[in-house]
């Protein structure tokens, strides 16, 4: 077997009409699974294959539930799909696991308390599911583990980000998302992408107190590439870059409320 690490990121073989590998070693594999929607709220869903375990990461919405069930299918039969993590309950992360669990009813969802609440609203329940808040270590057949930390008011207040230990790669959701039109699967130009992030960041994050809080939550974690569910992915060259931009982060009620803040300020 190839393998495959963060550093060959910036040369993923991409064909559009295939899954992308994104990492390969040790019986660990993690791959992108699209979309090609060709708006600038583009959305990525990973596969995390790990032995009999494979789980997505963000599956997203109805509209490109045939396109990402077609990429599972090129890697492994969709119904032994085994999970999905649901970094919060947006119809662009999670409105397809409805038809997912239609597809294999035993599917695992893992996903925070207050996400979970929300789910059922897709008309489904009685899922098994994962709670990633009280049991933040999942463990995966080959040794690798998922490490499930909660990231409040980035943007919905039971957000959580998954941390893939084999990989050392993030799955960050919302958080380092980005809007474009001229999408690449990985950044290419650091200084390019803040414009980008931005156009996501301000009206979405909650605050630049947000943005920090977390920051201390994985400032243990290390990271050699950052995914998110929008816009591109950040490669080992950009990721203290990435966390450099969220520390001077000023969105959110930091800009809304501005005037109140200079007010207290004195
Ligand atoms: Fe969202
Ligand atoms: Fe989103």
């Amino acid at each position: 077997m190839n393998i495959i690490t963060a550093n060959d990121l910036s040369k993923a073989n991409m064909d559009m009409e295939l899954p992308t590998t994104l990492y390969a070693a040790n019986g660990h594999s993690l791959f992108w699974l699209g979309n090609t929607d060709e708006t600038a709220f583009r959305c990525n869903t990973y596969l995390i294959l790990d032995q009999h375990e494979a789980i997505l990461v963000d599956p997203g919405s109805k509209q490109y539930f045939s396109q990402v069930k077609q990429r599972v299918s090129q890697i492994m039969p969709p119904e032994k799909v085994s999970g999905m993590v649901l970094c919060h309950q947006d119809p662009d992360v999670a409105a397809s696991m409805t038809d997912w669990l239609e597809v294999n009813p035993s599917m695992r969802v893992f996903t925070t308390p207050r996400t979970q609440v929300l789910l059922p609203h897709y008309g489904r329940s009685g899922y098994p599911y994962y709670d990633v808040t009280e049991n933040p270590v999942y463990a995966l057949p080959s040794g690798a583990c998922l490490k499930f930390v909660e990231a409040p008011f980035l943007h919905f207040p039971g957000a959580f980000v998954t941390y893939d230990t084999g990989a050392r790669y993030l799955f960050s959701g919302d958080i380092w998302a980005a809007l474009d039109l001229d999408w690449t699967l990985t950044v290419n130009s650091f200084e390019d992408h803040i414009q980008k992030m931005n156009l996501f960041h301000l009206d979405y994050m909650a605050s630049n107190l947000a943005a920090r809080g977390f920051l201390k939550r994985i400032e243990n974690l290390v990271i050699d590439a950052i995914l998110p569910q929008h816009g591109s992915i950040l490669g080992p060259q950009h990721v203290a870059a990435a966390l450099v931009y969220l520390r001077n982060l000023r969105c959110g009620t930091d800009i809304i409320y501005a005037d109140i803040e200079s007010n207290n300020g004195g």
